[in-house]
């Protein structure tokens, strides 16, 4: 990576770099973050395809980071290739690790930072562990992004929120500017009390493009400090137990409160074995649109660290359009579909990885291709009423498969007998619930 040898703090960001890349894996879509710390994940990422054949396309948040990934002979791609990415991984200048709630933008990337964030499944933070605070805020501004037409009148409107402002300046006194040709105003707040709230308050400004407020984003933190790396994941949501969501590719190694401000102490809780006991298994999460099987798979993902296929990806493209022209499949368009998903799933087992795959699997039939080649797979069914289902299928966006096919779906649905291998789950509790109870079946499965 470097021949010189690395400052302490590069160090540190280093490592945390080095961890947060080893969750890339072939044929994913990732995010390429901004700054020092992402600096190291982009050149790992760059030796692991030179050294592992690791392939995967990139889409970077920042001209300097393209111009690295480039160097390193990162594949990019497009938004318009790809509106959706499997994971981020970025750096930030503040992290309450209690809510993995951040400040970006130190780097000016935040806009771009914010629009691949966003897209991400997975939202991954690399960082040294100076960057925890207690409170946003506190170390550093919080840069907003301004159309440079009328910037003083935003600048007015902001310090009426209580910042003070100032425009971000380059060394020889001119006006720093995005990638997008828009000025940052750096606003000092102090401790944000309400970083949601705040959130929404600058974006009610006319001329305010975004705001380095990160809330409720990041799915994780990886972060390195003198006496390791630590990898958390948000405890607290505005008061609320949040969803469990942790190492994408490994199981929860720990959550940890925030170290105090000059990371002198902290309190690290032990590890949370939540896996241990769990022999590792094919799952099948099946049930008709609308059960919330991607959401309980990538819980589980997080949880046990097996790989993750969302079977919905697998589909031949024909079926892909007949779904979203509103028309239902039939058996003769699902079993090539199957046929894949058995494949995927018998790479699985001859890998020896254990394996989460999304597959509405139907119809008994349909769970035989499945089972097909000495396969076992536990099927996971996710059931609920239809009104439930309707109302979620509603609300779903980005997907192109329309609410009005759950009638055949729900005509199709064959309930796994009692002789197939399955566990029946509600879909009806929280997403962590429904988890934590799939986890507690398969230790005896
Ligand atoms: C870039 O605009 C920023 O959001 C960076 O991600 C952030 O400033 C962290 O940068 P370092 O990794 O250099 O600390």
């Amino acid at each position: 990576m470097t021949g010189t040898p690395l400052d302490p703090a590069a160090n540190l960001k280093q490592q945390a770099a080095i961890k947060a890349a080893a969750l890339v894996q072939d044929g994913m879509v990732v995010g390429l973050g901004t700054g020092s710390t992402a600096f190291f994940v982009v050149a790992e990422l760059g030796r692991r395809i030179r050294e592992e054949g690791l392939r995967f396309c990139a889409i970077p948040t920042s001209d300097a980071t393209e111009a690295q990934a480039r160097e390193e002979g990162i594949p990019l791609t497009t938004f318009g290739a790809h509106p959706e990415l499997d994971l981020t991984i970025d750096g930030a200048d503040e992290i309450e690790p209690r809510t993995l709630n951040l400040v970006k933008g130190r780097g000016g990337a935040l806009l771009r930072e914010k629009i691949v964030a966003s897209a991400a499944k997975q939202f991954v933070i690399v960082a040294d562990s100076s960057k925890y605070v207690d409170h946003l805020g506190t170390l550093c501004p919080v840069p907003v992004e301004v159309i440079p037409f009328g910037w003083e009148n935003v600048a007015v409107n902001l310090g009426r929120l209580g910042a003070h402002v100032a425009p971000r300046k380059t060394r020889d006194g001119s006006f720093y500017l995005t990638d997008e040709k828009n000025l940052i105003m750096d606003c000092v707040f102090g401790q944000i009390e309400d970083p949601h709230k705040l959130g929404t308050d600058i974006h009610s400004i006319v001329g305010v493009v975004e705001h380095g407020l990160f809330i409720h984003m990041a799915t994780q933190a990886i972060t390195a400090g003198v006496d390791g790396i630590q990898v958390i994941t948000p405890t607290v949501s505005d008061g609320l137990i949040a969803t469990p969501v942790a190492d994408a590719s490994q199981p929860v190694t720990h959550t940890a409160p925030a170290p105090n401000m000059n990371g002198k102490s902290k309190t690290v809780l032990p590890p949370q074995p939540v896996a241990e006991g769990i022999e590792k298994h094919l799952l099948v999460i099946m049930g008709v649109s609308g059960g919330g099987k991607t959401t309980i798979a990538e819980g589980l993902r997080n949880e046990l660290g097996w790989p993750f296929q969302e079977g919905d990806d697998l589909h031949p493209a024909a079926n892909v359009a007949k779904m979203a022209a509103g028309i239902p499949l039939d058996d003769e368009d699902r079993w090539p579909w199957l046929a894949r998903c058995q494949e995927w799933l018998s790479h699985c087992k001859q890998e020896n990885t254990g394996g989460i795959l999304t597959c509405s699997a139907l119809k008994r039939s349909y769970r035989d291709v499945l089972r097909q080649g000495g396969l076992n797979p536990v099927f996971i069914y996710l059931h609920t009423t239809e009104a439930t289902l309707v109302k979620r299928l509603k609300n779903r966006k980005g997907h192109y498969m329309p609410s009005s096919l759950l009638p055949s779906q729900l005509q199709t649905l064959e309930v796994p007998g009692e002789d197939e291998r399955a566990i029946s789950v509600s879909a009806d509790t929280s997403p962590a619930e429904t988890i934590a109870e799939i986890l507690s079946d398969l230790k005896t499965a």
